[in-house]
Parts: C-alpha cells; sequence; structure tokens
C-alpha cells in the first residue's frame, strides 16, 4: 500500500535497525482517514473469504481490525491483556514478550470464540509473531480457525513472517519492512 508506505516514510522514525515508531498516525495518534483505507486494502483482499469475526489484541490493533471489520460486516472480538471482572468463563494463552521480555496473558470470553468459526487476525505490527502465538492458541482451544492475517507493518527480518509461511496461513502485510538500515525503511516486495 503506497500511501501507507509514503505515511510511514514521512510520519515515522527508525528508532533502532529493529524497530520503527509510527505513534503520529498509527497507534498512539491515529490518522483516521488512513486507518479507514487500511481496513479498505485489508476488506478488498480478504472479501471472499466466509469471515465470521475480525479478531485483534488490544490496544494497537483495534484501529485497523474495527475498520476492516466495518466493511465486512462482522463483529471484532478484541482479545484482552487483562481479565475484566466480568469475563465470566474465559480462556487463556500465554505469550512471551520478547521486547518486554516477560510473558503474559491474553484471555477471551469463552462465548465469543465459537467452534468452526472462520477468524481474519489483524494486527498493526509483526515482530516474532508471539502475540499471534497466543491468538492462535485460544482459536485451538475454542476450536475455531484462523482463515487470514492481516499485518500492517510486518517486519520480515523478525521471526514472524516465517512462523506464519511455515504454518501455511494466508497473510497479507500492507507495509513489509525488508530491513532497516542507517535509519532508513528498505521495504520488501
Ligand atoms: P511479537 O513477538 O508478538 O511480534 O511482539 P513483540 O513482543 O516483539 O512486540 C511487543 C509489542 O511491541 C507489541 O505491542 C507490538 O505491536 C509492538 N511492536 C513490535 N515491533 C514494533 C515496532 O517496530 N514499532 C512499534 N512502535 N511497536 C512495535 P503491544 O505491547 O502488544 O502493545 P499495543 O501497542 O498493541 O498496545
Ligand atoms: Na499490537
Ligand atoms: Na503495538
Amino acid at each position: 500500500m503506497e500511501k501507507l508506505k509514503q505515511a510511514i516514510e514521512t510520519h515515522g522514525k527508525c528508532v533502532s535497525d529493529e524497530v520503527v515508531k509510527v505513534d503520529q498516525i498509527i497507534n498512539h495518534q491515529v490518522d483516521c482517514a488512513l486507518m479507514d483505507e487500511i481496513g479498505q486494502a485489508f476488506y478488498d483482499y480478504f472479501k471472499a473469504k466466509p469471515i465470521d469475526k475480525v479478531v485483534t489484541i488490544e490496544s494497537s490493533g483495534i484501529a485497523p481490525a474495527y475498520a476492516c471489520a466495518l466493511r465486512l460486516g462482522v463483529p471484532l472480538l478484541i482479545i484482552k491483556k487483562a481479565q475484566p471482572n466480568t469475563m465470566s468463563d474465559p480462556l487463556f494463552a500465554k505469550v512471551f514478550s520478547f521486547t518486554k521480555r516477560k510473558a503474559y496473558s491474553i484471555c477471551v470470553e469463552r462465548e465469543y470464540l465459537k467452534p468452526g468459526e472462520h477468524l481474519l487476525f489483524i494486527d498493526d505490527f509483526l515482530a516474532n509473531g508471539e502475540a499471534f502465538k497466543g491468538a492462535e492458541e485460544l482459536a485451538r482451544q475454542a476450536g475455531a480457525v484462523i482463515d487470514g492475517v492481516g499485518i500492517v507493518i510486518g517486519k520480515q527480518f523478525q521471526n514472524g513472517q516465517a512462523y506464519l509461511d511455515k504454518h501455511g496461513y494466508d497473510v497479507y502485510t500492507l507495509a513489509p519492512i525488508k530491513e532497516i538500515k542507517d535509519q532508513h525503511i528498505i521495504w520488501a516486495e
């Protein structure tokens, strides 16, 4: 998605050879018009699939997941990082964050993930894919199927993309980064 790549180049900042800061447009302050086009791009790619629900993990995946779910006409399910005390029958999974060097739990109300449901997972970043593996584990416990994975910014030099490819997922990445070098993003195909 050319417009997204240009916005990242204009408003983003490479803070290291591994991390790009996009908090002016994507994950802190949000460019809503751009986010709307991100939702449209995911919709265009995944619309032929029989998706029952879009799934993301709070918080930064919510905006792109919402924009896509609205167009698909399906609910958005937000996986929680802390169990709300109103949650009655949770499914849990553990996620290990490389960035934070610690494990945390994610959860979802069991009744919102049903056996046989077809899911589209959407997130703002794909790094090592640990968050995705947590969502995958929740889907496994529920007996739901992940039919597609939509990623806004994919850092292909980290382990997540290889994991998704190896397991045969249909992945659509809008801004795939091959590498970050001298504060400069080198885009993949
Ligand atoms: P992963 O293995 O699941 O891919 O995640 P990792 O632990 O590497 O990353 C943890 C958090 O850091 C995630 O957000 C992820 O979106 C974010 N992240 C990963 N790479 C980058 C990057 O290059 N730039 C920025 N800005 N963020 C990155 P989170 O902690 O789950 O929080 P939230 O932002 O979704 O609330
Ligand atoms: Na995220
Ligand atoms: Na994030």
